[in-house]
């Protein structure tokens, strides 16, 4: 008898951070491949989150011929009417770096106080077939946006986000293992799994 093999998926993103964060959710039970380096960039022009995960996961798949896992994600802040919500990576312009994004964020928020401050990350995961099949997870945290970054891990908004479960400290005050107990991604990744085991047998095929 042979050891069944575990799983291939394709990771989407290129983003280094994303994809460890990734590996080290879903590494024991799939074997996760990187992107390939001649993707072809996926333009992230759908207005939901949805929209642009099963499209980035989708093109990947093809591209590739195994099951392609993306993710994407907003910042959803409730005083500035759920901006940057789906374009959170474009918020401060089309190649802005995370500090432009965070500079530009703390300023429109200005002086606003805590209950003004409130946030939401939310997260779609989408595993999608090279037929087109697939399912998708979400998840979400809620916390407030700080005055000022804190904190040198993680990426992106992580200084600026006091996440409501974390005891006082940002994303980027955690390691790596308390932020996916508590993080959009990793609630979505379960989420995710949840709805692989109800398709059950999707990544046999
Ligand atoms: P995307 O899912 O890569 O499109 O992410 C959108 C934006 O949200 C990017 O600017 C990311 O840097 C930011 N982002 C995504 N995930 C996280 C996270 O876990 N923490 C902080 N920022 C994030």
């Amino acid at each position: 008898m042979t050891t069944p093999s575990r799983p291939t998926l394709v990771v989407a993103s290129a983003n280094p951070n994303k994809v460890s964060e990734l590996v080290d959710l879903l590494g024991d039970r799939f074997e996760v491949l990187p992107r390939p380096f001649d993707a072809p960039e996926t333009i992230e022009d759908e207005d939901t989150l949805e929209g642009n995960a099963i499209k980035k996961a989708s093109e990947i798949a093809v591209f590739t011929g195994r099951p392609a896992l993306a993710d994407d994600t907003g910042l959803f802040v409730a005083a500035l009417d759920g901006r940057p919500g789906v374009y959170s990576a474009r918020y401060a312009g089309e190649n802005a770096t995370y500090q432009d994004n965070v500079a530009k964020l703390l300023a429109e928020l200005g002086q606003l106080e805590d209950p003004d401050r409130v946030a939401e990350f939310r997260t779609v995961i989408a595993l999608i077939l090279p037929d087109g099949t697939g399912v998708t997870g979400e998840g979400s945290v809620r916390g407030v946006i700080l005055q000022a970054p804190r904190g040198a891990n993680g990426f992106g908004y992580d200084p600026v986000f006091q996440p409501d479960e974390g005891e006082g400290r940002t994303f980027a005050e955690m390691t790596s293992e308390e932020k996916q107990e508590m993080s959009h991604r990793g609630r979505a990744l379960a989420s995710l799994e949840l709805a692989l085991e109800q398709a059950g047998g999707l990544l046999d095929r």
